[in-house]
């Protein structure tokens, strides 16, 4: 566990560097297309304000900031898409680019190059279980919110239900071979699942939220817990 943790930076670049190429039609395969229904969750949830600016953190290849400038009244609001790998933000560019008003940002959720009390939103979609620090994490996005300003993340978490924690863990075990199949790698699927297993819980994370700072914290569950979305406010 300390040596997965101490090489957990390098395994996850590592990672996202192998599957990159492949990594939304892997998303739509291995969660059935859901993955779409909780991202469309974690926006109606945040129901986007008229001229609101978001900086969507670990954005991969840009499905919320896709799903953000759709539903915002206003096209060209501003957007900071934010994340360490060259090759995820490359595919999203290259998908996104009728967004022209995406600024696309390399950098990291424990060092955001954003300023301070800067942003409206602050959205983390399947990438706080990724960070090498969830506490750093979650103050650097405490600080470049403004006073008023609300966080979001969408996240697996932990099931409610034992039956459905069963079928769940049976068909975790195909999603390495799924990889294979599909991308031609089982590893970075194999810490796909192990990173899942070893995140915080629910409750858990709220209250990392309210240790930093966040108030009003609370969270909702979709598809039985299998993932979790957590708001909070900073005032
Ligand atoms: C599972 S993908 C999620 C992408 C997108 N948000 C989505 O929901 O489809 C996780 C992303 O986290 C990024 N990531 C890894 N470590 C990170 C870190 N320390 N800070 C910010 N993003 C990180 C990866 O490069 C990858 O693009």
């Amino acid at each position: 566990m300390q040596q997965y943790l101490q090489n957990k930076k390098g395994l996850v670049q590592g990672v996202f560097d192998k599957v990159y190429d492949k990594y939304d039609i892997m998303n739509d395969l291995m969660s059935l297309g859901v993955h779409r229904i909780w991202k469309r969750n974690l926006i109606n949830w945040m129901n986007p304000g008229k001229n609101k600016i978001l900086a969507d953190v670990a954005c991969g290849t840009g499905d919320i900031a896709k799903l953000f400038i759709d539903n915002s009244s206003n096209k060209n609001i501003e957007l900071f898409c934010i994340d360490p790998n060259e090759g995820m933000m490359k595919k999203g560019k290259n998908r996104l680019s009728n967004y022209k008003n995406i600024k696309w940002i390399k950098g990291s959720a424990e060092k955001l190059p954003l300023k301070s009390n800067s942003c409206d939103y602050y959205t983390i979609s399947f990438g706080l279980r990724n960070t090498k620090n969830i506490n750093k994490s979650l103050s650097e996005a405490y600080r470049v919110l403004k006073s008023g300003g609300r966080f979001f993340c969408l996240e697996f978490s932990k099931i409610q239900n034992l039956s459905l924690d069963l079928v769940y863990k049976r068909y975790s075990k195909l999603i390495p071979e799924i990889g294979k199949f599909v991308v031609g790698e089982k590893e970075p699927y194999e810490y796909l699942i192990k990173s899942i297993q070893e995140f915080v819980n629910q409750e858990e994370l709220k209250g990392l939220m309210e240790k930093n700072n966040f108030i009003k914290c609370e969270y909702r569950n979709f598809s039985g817990g299998i993932v979790a979305i957590h708001s909070g406010w900073k005032i």
